[in-house]
């Protein structure tokens, strides 16, 4: 075409017939994987597919995607670019941008991506690490905290502990030492909206106690030589105890078993036989004794007279 008039020809359609035969676009609408941009949720490291659409507009809009002011891409209507989106880029600004004859500047719309990422580490018990407590022995509570690594969004924190109480509001845990939290396991699980993080941490605590007390089982009563087995029983503790006899204040040498089988003689009767219980972790210890009446006959039979 003649240089002159093709000039002839845009000025008479931009100054004279724009009006007439070009219309801006109406709108620009961002989409990611097919959905509203303002309502994706996008982990970190997910690529997702960003599609920037005119709407309307004569002649067919020219649109570009654009991200942190970097023109990725530019089309004709409608172009799309896979994008892979790490935290470490949060936020990113994507800008779609449509522009015809009709208008001197392009309409845009634009939005600001933070994607979402799961905690580097955690949930994590501290205050707690497998110590052995001891009932009756300072300190008298322990207090377990939960805690988790930076995270978008926070992670929501739960503790799941059959004892003690958490003060509400924050994911700490204070319970009282004592045997009735021997053996007890407390978890604490995290979860996260929008990545589906779950993860969970757990204490299991070891508490020493007892022995409170000891009781003597068995007969008081007994004749001479004749056996009698005498038990020393609910000596509840952990760890375990030991036992040992005595008879008026003395050690029977090699009596350390929960029972204790013996014959007495006429010299024992009103003997204090007792059993001390060591717990033997820590050392405890409970007493129980009984008196014991020795039945004799006489020495022998006299006949007088
Ligand atoms: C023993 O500890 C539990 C758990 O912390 C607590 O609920 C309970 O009240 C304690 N009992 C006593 C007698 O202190």
């Amino acid at each position: 075409m003649n240089p002159i008039v093709k000039t002839l020809a845009i000025l008479l359609l931009t100054n004279f017939g724009c009006r007439l035969f070009v219309d801006p676009p109406t709108s620009i609408t961002t989409k990611i994987d097919g959905v509203d941009a303002d309502s994706v949720v996008w982990v970190d490291g997910q690529t997702k597919t960003v599609t920037c659409e005119a709407i309307g507009g004569s002649p067919t809009p020219t649109v570009s995607l654009i991200r942190d002011g970097t023109e990725l891409v530019s089309g004709t209507g409608s172009v799309s670019r896979d994008i892979a989106q790490t935290k470490s880029m949060n936020p990113v600004v994507i800008q779609c941008e449509a522009t015809n004859v009709a208008i001197d500047n392009p309409i845009t719309d634009q939005t600001t991506i933070n994607v979402l990422y799961p905690p580097s580490s955690g949930p994590d018990i501290t205050g707690y690490t497998g110590q052995v407590l001891t009932e009756g022995v300072p300190p008298t509570t322990v207090t377990v905290t939960c805690t988790v690594g930076e995270a978008s969004p926070v992670p929501t924190l739960t503790w799941n502990c059959p004892v003690g109480s958490s003060s509400t509001g924050s994911n700490t845990h204070v319970i009282s030492i004592n045997r009735s939290i021997d053996g007890v396991t407390c978890t604490c699980s995290g979860s996260q909206s929008g990545t589906g993080w779950t993860r969970t941490d757990s204490v299991t605590f070891t508490v020493h106690y007892g022995p409170d007390s000891v009781t003597i089982d068995g007969n008081k009563r007994v004749y001479t030589g004749e056996l009698l087995t005498l038990s020393c029983d609910n000596a509840d503790s952990n760890p375990g105890v030991t036992y040992q006899w005595t008879k008026k204040g003395a050690v029977l040498t090699g009596q350390t078993q929960q029972t204790l089988t013996s014959s007495y003689s006429k010299n024992d009767n009103n003997a204090v036989i007792a059993c001390t219980a060591v717990n033997s972790g820590t050392g405890t210890t409970a007493t129980g004794s009984v008196s014991l009446t020795v039945d004799y006959g006489p020495d022998r039979a006299e006949i007088t007279g």
